[in-house]
């Protein structure tokens, strides 16, 4: 297999978890990039279900080698948490996973800062998941962030903790009449998750470097959506980090020349979570009806995802700028009972049609979407092993996604069992 990144080319929530699954078969090591414990990968086994919010997918194939690249938020407390609950169902983590070392930390003022600026009046709820991803992003980018390496220099990691929290406490209490935290506390719990971290953290640039010298495949998982990347996302409403492809070189000292592959995760309609513009959300009582049948409640939050018809702008652009090369397409039967299916095929702004994905806030939010209207299939997808097999409308339904998106689709799923899930070989693909 080759170094193939897998990202999310919605808002998050496509299903990259199964899809990253199946592909971990083939995988000498998956690598987290991006993002931190905000995310939620769902992996249904026989022997159970599987969330994972920090530690990669893969570490459930006994083979796997599993990386937390750099560009990672660690919160100690989820992984060490994380650790121990897969141990505790019988995967043995120890010598398969390795944190990066230049890793930023998430401490709990972080988590704090978060839901401070959610509830305060007058400030952007951006609807975010309250780990503490967004403060501890900025720390990094003010200079003031916490890495993985300075646990292990107490003179250091006590000076730059002090520093953190004196300032930390002071906004606090000068704009949220919070009282802030004491020192001592921190710092001692801090250095009992660095006692149970140690023997994985190293340089996992390095390490993937080995791994790319010897020939090894890489997979990358991406974590939320294309939507959600800082630079690229539906900003303000948007994660603290590089969702796309080109954050998975950023977030683990892979060069972009060494990547081979880049697939694409889109569910066949949308979901979102968090406040943002939607173009095409559905309305209240089809938006019960698809988010009971897909499940739509978050896999870290619970919270019930919003749910829309597919967008071929907002998809369109995801595919441009992730390079993605294929397509995985989840949840096909979620549309099984539908006697119409629409796909947004364009947004009129100010009265002009556009078919690219605009950047201002105000076009995404006012834009009124142009739809297409095809057929139902009506028929239970989700026993289909074979794509040829399948209702003439729903082939229809993906052969125009395809066209839309100018991207074969090479991947299809029809459940959350793996089994449920059709590979389009090259002759077949659509
Ligand atoms: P944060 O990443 O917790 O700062 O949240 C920022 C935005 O990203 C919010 O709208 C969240 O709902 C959304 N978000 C973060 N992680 C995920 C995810 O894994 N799936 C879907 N949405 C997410």
């Amino acid at each position: 297999m080759s170094n193939t990144v897998v990202v999310g080319a919605q808002w998050g929530d496509e299903g990259k978890g199964k899809v990253i699954d199946i592909l971990a078969k083939h995988a000498d090591y998956v690598v987290r990039y991006q993002g931190g414990n905000n995310a939620g990968h769902t992996v249904v086994k026989t022997s159970g279900e599987f969330i994972l919010h920090l530690v990669p997918s893969g570490i459930l194939h006994r083979g796997v080698r599993c990386v937390i690249g750099n560009g990672v938020v660690i919160d100690p407390e989820a992984l060490v948490g994380e650790i121990e609950g897969l141990e505790k169902r019988g995967i043995s983590v120890k010598g398969r996973l390795f944190v990066s070392e230049r890793a930023h930390l998430i401490f709990p003022y972080h988590r704090v800062y978060d839901r401070l600026r959610e509830d305060k009046k007058g400030f952007i709820k951006i609807g975010t998941t309250g780990r503490g991803i967004g403060p501890s992003y900025s720390d990094k980018a003010l200079r003031s962030g916490i890495r993985v390496v300075d646990l292990y220099e107490p003179a250091l990691f006590r000076e730059k903790l002090s520093r953190s929290l004196s300032e930390k406490n002071e906004i606090f209490r000068k704009i949220y009449g919070f009282k802030g935290f004491a020192f001592e506390e921190i710092f001692s719990e801090y250095q009992r998750y660095a006692k149970k971290i140690k023997p994985f953290v190293c340089d996992t640039a390095m390490l993937l470097h080995r791994a790319l010298r010897a020939r090894r495949a890489i997979l990358f998982e991406g974590a939320q959506g294309t939507h959600l990347d800082v630079d690229h996302g539906t900003y303000p409403f948007v994660t603290s980090s590089y969702v796309t492809s080109g954050g998975a070189s950023v977030g683990t000292g892979i060069p972009p020349t060494a990547i081979d592959r880049v697939i694409g995760v889109v569910k066949a309609y949308t979901t979102r979570v968090g406040e943002g513009p939607f173009p095409t959300e559905f309305g209240l009582s089809l938006m019960a009806e698809i988010r009971k049948k897909g499940k739509e409640f978050g896999a870290t939050t619970g919270r019930p995802r919003r749910c829309g018809w597919f967008d071929a702008v907002l998809v369109r652009y995801s595919c441009l700028i992730n390079g993605v090369q294929e397509i995985a397409v989840t949840k096909l039967d979620v549309l099984d009972t539908l006697k119409e299916i629409k796909v947004c095929v364009g947004y009129r702004v100010r009265g002009k049609i556009t078919r690219d994905f605009p950047a201002s806030l105000s076009a995404q939010e006012k834009g009124i979407p142009v739809y297409e209207t095809h057929a139902g299939w009506l028929c239970d997808t989700s026993g289909f092993k074979e794509f040829k097999a399948l209702p003439e409308n729903a082939k229809k339904y993906l052969k125009r996604l395809s066209q839309l998106l100018g991207v074969p689709i090479t991947m299809l799923s029809v459940g959350s069992h793996e089994k449920q899930t059709l590979h389009l070989n090259r002759s077949h693909r659509i």
